[in-house]
């Protein structure tokens, strides 16, 4: 008889420790991965989600977890997330069995594509072994290591205001064709979102956004925020992200500076962490990041639910 089932109320502490272990274990691969789990927060989260969990429950004895949230995305359809700590599994069977279970239920809720965070590197092989492709990697790097470096002459640096939005609109969509999306495909209504995005981030008064000209045009912005709390990170972690050159004067170090000058403002303010993510067909990016001293944490896997094998 199989050992899968629906999760209940009652599992959540099991589940729990199972994730507190993984964490560890992660944080002992990678010292840039935090290992604390906020046990309470985690197990009332698990039981008040709306997206079902599964267990592997082998006369009482938990070996293995999945949960996925499905949720609707503008610009990829209906798709399901599970995230560091949305699965474990003491043996690979155990992971098809618990797939299995979800796939079919995720199906019968219209979602088209599974999404997974993994280790990066060890991590990423079992969901590789079933046709899932690394899409996006999360890096991080310690600020105690970043050092100041001087801004270049004839440069100058400021925060943006809404008033800078449409420049910020235009930065962000070298971002997106960086990343594969075609720009100029996109829906109207595709467009207002990700302009909303973008307002949303130039007032949020926890946000900064630097914007750098060179002889009064936009050359370059990046933004920096407190990171959410989210699995595997420290708490005294800022995010960056939004980083775009202007074509015209990339390779010229800006981005380094640029990042490195937002880096040590975070640093000032009291961060000891900095994370960020690029696309891995971003070639530019991936090149960057390392170059910058981010090593990848965790990486975002992808498998469609709705061509080839079906699990089932
Ligand atoms: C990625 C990007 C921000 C880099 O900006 P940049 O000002 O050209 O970068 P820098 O000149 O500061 O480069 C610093 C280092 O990063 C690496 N690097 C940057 N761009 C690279 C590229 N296209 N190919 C390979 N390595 C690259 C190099 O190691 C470089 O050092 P080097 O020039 O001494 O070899 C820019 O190409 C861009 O805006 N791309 C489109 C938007 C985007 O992809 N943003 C990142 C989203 S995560």
């Amino acid at each position: 008889m199989s050992p899968l089932r629906r999760g209940v109320k009652s599992d959540a502490p099991a589940v729990a420790q199972r994730v507190a272990d993984q964490l560890f274990n992660d944080s002992r691969v990678e010292p840039l991965v935090a290992s604390e789990l906020p046990r309470a927060e985690f197990e009332s989260a698990l039981v008040a989600s709306h997206s079902p969990f599964w267990v592997d429950d082998s006369h009482g004895r938990l070996r293995g977890h999945l949960y996925g949230a499905t949720l609707d995305d503008p610009l990829h359809g209906r798709q399901t997330w599970t995230g560091p700590d949305g699965y474990s599994f003491d043996v690979e069977g155990v992971l098809d069995n618990l797939l299995e279970w979800a796939y079919r239920e995720w199906r019968a809720g219209g979602s088209t594509a599974h999404l997974v965070w993994a280790l990066a590197g060890n991590g990423t092989q079992a969901w590789v072994e079933r046709g899932y492709q690394i899409i996006s990697v999360r890096g991080s790097t310690a600020l105690e290591d970043v050092e100041p470096t001087p801004w270049p002459r004839g440069q100058r640096l400021r925060f943006a205001t809404i008033d800078d939005l449409e420049t910020a609109v235009a930065f962000d969509e070298m971002i997106d064709q960086a990343q594969g999306v075609d720009v100029s495909a996109l829906s109207e209504a595709q467009r207002a979102a990700n302009a909303a995005d973008v307002a949303e981030l130039l007032e949020d008064p926890e946000c900064r956004y630097f914007l750098v000209e060179v002889d009064g045009r936009p050359a370059a912005q990046c933004v920096t925020y407190p990171l959410p709390a989210l699995r595997g990170n420290f708490p005294d972690t800022v995010y960056l992200g939004s980083l775009a050159v202007h074509p015209d004067l990339r390779r010229r170090g800006l981005a380094r500076v640029l990042v490195r000058t937002a880096l040590d403002a975070a640093r000032r303010d009291g961060f000891g962490h900095a994370e960020v993510r690029w696309h891995i067909n971003n070639h530019g990016a991936t090149s960057l990041w390392s170059a910058l001293g981010f090593r990848p944490t965790y990486v975002q896997l992808r498998r469609s639910l709705v061509e080839g094998p079906a699990g089932d």
